[in-house]
């Protein structure tokens, strides 16, 4: 609105931009000021500038009208208080104002008015606007806004060529962190599927490339927001006074809290290992916690107790560690435990082998300790057998000759993505779900095991390898996957038609030979996981894709350090996300149509004029 002439007068950053009879005859009229629209109101006997570009979508303001001091935008009647340009409608964000100033020749406007907040801080609050009222198009500007503040949006490349570009941080550590204290906060289940889903993204990151880093952010930060919708809030216990409680009676109290599902009980424990006690003491009592009955929750639950730990390696374990790890207890305390199961307990009793063996672990790690284990050749194959003694045998055998937790992790993962690389599509299409369950379980054990050296994580590859034979029939016939070979073809080429290959239906097989001829052609793994991750970011991808790529790559990163892997085994990584991924798409993409509008307005295009 306008300005109190003596001072503007004195500023000379206020431009003259209409004429005031003209304004005054015509109501409204649009000027331009370094490149950037805006339109001037005449209302109520007053004049008003705002930025011309809706913040909504981009509409013309000055084809909205004006009643009452309230600015309407005619494409979807988001309304603006005229003075200061604050939305009624949070999904629309504030319009931009500018000071005026009505001299004897004319208007005078300041086109560059001092902000209240800057750019960073006003795509914080945005964001925290759009995970409080679940709005993806709020979200997917705040992110976009945060990493490309400062930066030319222009040098951020996709996909298959390979270029790739540093983001700032922003574009990173807020969206994780904003979200991470959101979703645990608000969701009284604590940590879920959303939560999960933004730690396979913030995993995902580095690998995937320029705008996808975004499109992973966005990918994670919405799924927190649509799992938290609707939620009751949770309410965080505290740690207890006594900070002189020992490691060992702190994790003898939370796995009894945790066996009665007494979730309050096991908080309050948890948060004082948390406050007393170091990060790996922490993973010690959450993981032999989480392996204290068989296979929680299909697998989901250590799995997610595994992410949750990482995601608060990406943003700190000072100020995160608390709620986050805090939230994951209702995975241990409500879950379903296998041994309930029919299926490990019909037709064999595969629970209570486990259980047998459990009984023999601290003698086997007491035969073992000291040894040097090397993983024979045939030890994978006969993880994949039908024989479920002979699988425990072969795993406590193992235990007895030295092997650690991380090697035996290790090769029952190897076992369990070829239970994926080889499904067979003949299956029922549900099945891909349950080797995804076996693949993502076992991924996790193994990554556990770098958290912590606590011998309970054998327990892990015992369900790991229970869940594997399980499996069995999903895998006859094998599918094909080819052998390791040579192909002269451009590697840049393979990857183009792995991408057009998700854009089909049912193109599975033919997802896995690309990948093998990606290898085959000496093409970059790295230019290779930036392809599985475009093809991936632009799907509207489930939960279980999402994690199924995230443990490819982890699995892939962990084959490709092991220079006694063969070549097979490690393409197999790679091979296993790409079928599943190749069974669930194309999808709709609708995530990716409002990604697509967010960076277009964030780029200035006018979206009303080619809709
Ligand atoms: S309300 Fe203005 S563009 Fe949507």
């Amino acid at each position: 609105m306008a300005t109190d002439p003596d001072t503007a007068a004195s500023d000379d950053r206020f431009v003259r931009v209409a004429d005031r009879e003209t304004l005054e005859a015509d109501g409204q009229a649009v000027v331009s000021e370094d490149g950037q629209a805006i339109a001037l109101f005449h209302h109520e006997g007053e004049v008003f500038a705002v930025d011309n570009r809706c913040p909504h979508m981009g509409f013309p303001l000055s084809r909205g009208s004006i009643e009452d001091g309230i600015l309407t935008c005619h494409w979807h009647h988001a309304r603006f208080e005229l003075e200061e340009g604050d939305t009624f409608d949070i999904w629309a964000d504030d319009v931009q104002t500018f000071p005026v100033e009505l001299r004897d020749d004319g208007v005078y406007l300041d086109p560059d008015p001092p902000t209240d907040v800057d750019p960073a801080t006003h795509w914080r609050n945005r964001l925290a606007d759009g995970l409080h009222e679940n709005l993806s198009l709020v979200m997917a500007k705040a992110i976009i806004g945060l990493d490309g503040e400062g930066r030319d949006a222009g040098t951020v490349s996709d996909s298959a060529s390979g270029e790739r570009s540093e983001p700032r941080a922003d574009g990173f550590h807020t969206p994780v962190e904003t979200a991470v204290n959101f979703g645990t906060r608000y969701r009284e289940m604590g940590w879920g599927r959303g939560l999960t889903t933004l730690g396979c993204m913030a995993n995902l990151y580095d690998d995937v490339g320029g705008r996808d880093k975004r499109r992973a952010m966005f990918m994670g930060v919405r799924e927190v927001a649509d799992e938290t919708a609707g939620s009751a809030p949770r309410f965080q216990q505290y740690a207890f006074d006594n900070r002189e409680v020992s490691k060992e009676r702190l994790k003898e109290w939370f796995r009894d809290c945790v066996e009665v599902r007494d979730r309050d009980g096991a908080e309050r424990v948890l948060l004082t290992a948390i406050g007393n006690l170091p990060r790996e003491d922490v993973a010690d009592i959450l993981f032999t916690a989480a392996t204290d009955h068989l296979y929680l929750n299909n697998g989901h639950s250590l799995d997610f107790v595994n992410t949750a730990f990482e995601t608060v390696d990406h943003i700190g374990w000072e100020d995160h560690a608390d709620a986050a790890l805090a939230s994951t207890l209702e995975q241990l305390t409500g879950a379903t435990r296998s041994e309930e199961l029919s299926s490990w307990r019909q037709p064999v009793d595969i629970a209570e082998l486990v259980f047998d063996a459990h009984d023999l672990l601290p003698d086997l790690v007491a035969a073992g300790a000291g040894k040097e284990w090397k993983r024979p050749e045939w030890f994978v194959e006969t993880l994949l057998e039908d024989d479920p003694e002979l699988v425990i045998d072969t795993l406590t055998d193992a235990i007895r000759e030295g092997a650690t937790t991380e090697q035996l992790a290790d090769a029952v993962a190897r076992a369990a993505t070829r239970r994926v690389a080889y499904f067979a599509t003949n299956n029922e299409f549900n099945d891909w779900n349950t080797v995804h369950h076996t693949f993502t379980y076992a991924n996790a054990v193994h990554r556990a095991t770098a958290k912590t050296d606590a011998t309970e994580l054998y327990r892990g590859c015992l369900d790991a390898a229970m869940s594997v034979y399980l499996d069995r029939f999903l895998n006859q016939p094998r599918a094909p996957v080819p052998s390791p070979g040579e192909s002269d073809r451009d590697p840049l080429d393979v990857r183009e038609e792995l991408l057009d290959c998700f854009d089909e239906q049912g193109q599975v097989n033919r997802a896995a030979t690309l990948v093998s001829e990606h290898f085959d052609a000496g093409g970059d793994p790295a230019d290779l996981k930036r392809t599985l991750g475009r093809g991936l970011l632009r799907e509207d991808a489930g939960f279980h894709t999402l994690q199924n790529v995230e443990a490819g790559f982890q699995r892939f990163d962990a084959l490709a350090d092991d220079p006694a892997t063969d070549e097979l085994e490690a393409r197999l990584a790679l091979v296993a996300p790409a079928r599943y991924m190749a069974a669930h798409f194309p999808t709709r993409r609708s995530a990716e149509q409002t990604f697509s509008i967010a960076t277009r307005l964030h780029q200035g295009e006018r979206l009303h004029e080619v809709e």
